[in-house]
């Protein structure tokens, strides 16, 4: 059996802000049926998460990056995480109708070859599958390995977190507040910092763009709390900024 197979092309290296043009729809056709003898895994795509790593990706191939990650070809597929069904498996560890998290292509369908450590099998799907995009996938890991084991907060200590309402920013707000800090975030715009406040449950919010001095800003609201807290820990995240939390 064959199907069609939707993709998203990237169409060339991007450079600034990407654009619709600078990707192309294209469709082509897959088979059901894997080669005899293959390891590979046919999975039907069921979501697809779109991270700020991804831009890295869509530039020239640069040695520098090269290492964080691989150059999406110009005329391919662009890839990411997701979540799969399995339709057809050669892998012992994956069988028909299982559901897989991990790198495919944005596609309808993906062969996935080789399977990596970077794909795992969903035992838990009495949750929605779109979790594992968000909370349960990179935004997840990336929130919760940032702010527990980077950062180490301490119950009642008080947390700065800056791009707060992005995907990262607002699940370390909540894994702060869950832990009973203080948290303070910022963000750039008046409907973000509501959304902080009256959605994520944060303590309290500023626009950043309305404040031209940050530091000035900190200090004012590190002398609302339990003053040389706040400085200390902003301090900390700083240094760690590329594991969770930017500045
Ligand atoms: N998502 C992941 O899985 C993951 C993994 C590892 C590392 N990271 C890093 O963690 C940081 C946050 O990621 P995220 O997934 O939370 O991102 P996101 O959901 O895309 O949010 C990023 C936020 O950054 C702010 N921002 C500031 N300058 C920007 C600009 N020039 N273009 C776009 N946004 C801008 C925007 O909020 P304002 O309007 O409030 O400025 C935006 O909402 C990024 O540095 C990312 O590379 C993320």
């Amino acid at each position: 059996m064959t199907a069609t197979n939707k993709q998203v092309v990237l169409k060339n290296y991007v450079s600034g802000f990407p654009k619709e043009s600078d990707f192309d729809f294209k469709t082509t056709t897959v088979e059901f049926k894997l080669p005899g003898g293959s390891n590979s895994v046919l999975v039907k795509n069921l979501y697809l998460s779109c991270d700020p790593y991804m831009r890295i990706r869509m530039g020239k191939p640069d040695p520098s990056t090269a290492a964080l990650a691989q150059a999406y070809a110009p005329g391919k597929p662009i890839f990411g995480y997701g979540v799969s069904r399995v339709i057809e498996s050669g892998h012992p560890d994956y069988k028909k109708g299982d559901l897989l998290w991990g790198i495919v292509g944005w596609e309808e369908y993906s062969v996935i070859t080789p399977m990596t450590h970077m794909h795992f099998k969903i035992q838990h799907t009495d949750i929605p599958l779109s979790y594992y995009t968000g909370l349960l996938g990179m935004p997840g890991m990336t929130a919760y390995a940032g702010f527990y084991e980077v950062c180490s907060p301490k119950e009642g200590e008080t947390v700065y977190v800056s791009a707060a309402s992005g995907a990262v920013g607002q699940l370390v707000g909540q894994f702060a507040k869950m832990m009973g800090c203080y948290v303070v975030g910022s963000a750039g715009s008046t409907e973000k910092v509501d959304l902080l406040k009256t959605k994520f449950g944060f303590d309290d919010a500023f626009n950043y763009k309305e404040e031209p001095d940050l530091s000035a800003a900190l200090k004012r609201f590190s002398e609302l709390l339990i003053s040389k807290r706040l400085m200390s820990l902003t301090v900390r995240i700083g240094l760690h900024k590329k594991a969770a939390i930017h500045n």
